[in-house]
Parts: C-alpha cells; structure tokens; sequence
C-alpha cells in the first residue's frame, strides 16, 4: 500500500468531471490497489473522505469512512468505497454545517447540503449497493460526490464570510449559523 500525494485546488484534475470506472478494472489488481491505497491516503490525513480525482485519477470513485469517536456524526460508518455513485436529494430539507477538504488545506467553511440523500453506487468488487443517508454522512456523501463533478465545497458556499483557517476556527469556532443537526 502507499500514500498518495493529494491535488490542492488549483491543479486542474481538481476541476475535471470524472469518467465513470470502466467494468472490465474493477476487479484488476490495480484498481484493488489504488482503493486500498486511497483508503491508506486517507487515514494518512486524517480524512473522512477521498474522490479519486483528489488523488490525480479521472474516475469516479470515492472512500468514505467516519469512525465511531467522531462528534460530529451520530453513527459511525466503516470503510465504504462509492464506484460510479448516483446521488438522489430525498425531501427539500437542507442543514448547515462545517466542512473542510484535504485539496484546499487548512481552511474550514459552513456549506448547507441536502439533509437526506439517497446513494446508489457499486463496491470496490463491482456489486451494487445503496443507502439512505442523513446528517453527518449524507454531508460526506455530497461533498465526495461534489469532487467526481469537478466541484470543491468552496462551490457550494452561500458566501465566504465563514471561510476560516483551522487555526482560527477552532479558537473562535464559525462566523455563521450552523444548524444544530447532529
Ligand atoms: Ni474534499
């Protein structure tokens, strides 16, 4: 396994649609290896999630993995590969919370995101799944999904008033409601 060198906004696959994963790769040794090591990149920097075009490759794949210990989520949720992912909204409702993103280092904002989703994706052996998702996970679910279409939460804030440095943030905590979802 190895740790991949994560693309900072600014390099242009950050900004690219990715191509849906071909059938014939997914049960490649390479693409096994790639998952394991985005799964190995993203424990590295202490991430929630991963999009494979954070890590230089054009496909549409994402790790996601929130650990029990984590306040920010109600639940935990294990080791989770999204391949070709389709995300529908489920109802209007929308909550505000804090992100971050390891392609924009060091900066945290409040984005408002769908409260409930619904995922469709295979798995890294190209076995359909789904879920419905809300809260904490749902988030994860639209931010990774947001970076297969060449989009960073930057995109999906209402204003840059809550953009802050990690530093900062966590003396002062946001400069914007954040609603009390979680
Ligand atoms: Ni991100």
């Amino acid at each position: 396994m190895a740790i991949l060198k994560v693309a900072r906004i600014g390099h242009p696959v950050v900004r690219e649609t990715a191509r849906p994963v071909p059938a014939a790769e997914i049960q490649g040794a390479a693409f096994q290896r790639l998952v394991d090591d985005m799964v190995e990149t993203m424990h590295e920097y202490d991430g929630v999630g991963l999009a494979a075009p954070q890590i230089h490759v054009g496909w549409r794949l994402a790790v996601i993995e929130i650990l029990p210990t984590d306040e920010r989520a109600e639940d935990g949720v294990p080791v989770t590969v999204l391949v070709n992912p389709k995300l529908t909204p489920l109802g209007k409702r929308r909550a505000r919370g804090i992100e971050g993103c390891l392609s924009v280092p060091g900066f945290r904002g409040v984005v408002a995101r769908h409260e409930r989703v619904k995922l469709e994706a295979l798995d890294r052996h190209g076995k359909p799944w789904s879920v419905e998702a809300h809260g904490f996970f749902a988030r994860v679910i639209q931010h990774e999904c947001d970076h297969l279409d060449g989009r960073v939460y930057l995109d999906r804030m209402e204003g840059l008033r809550s953009l802050a440095y990690q530093e900062e943030f966590d003396r002062f905590g946001a400069q914007e409601a954040v609603d009390d979802e979680e």
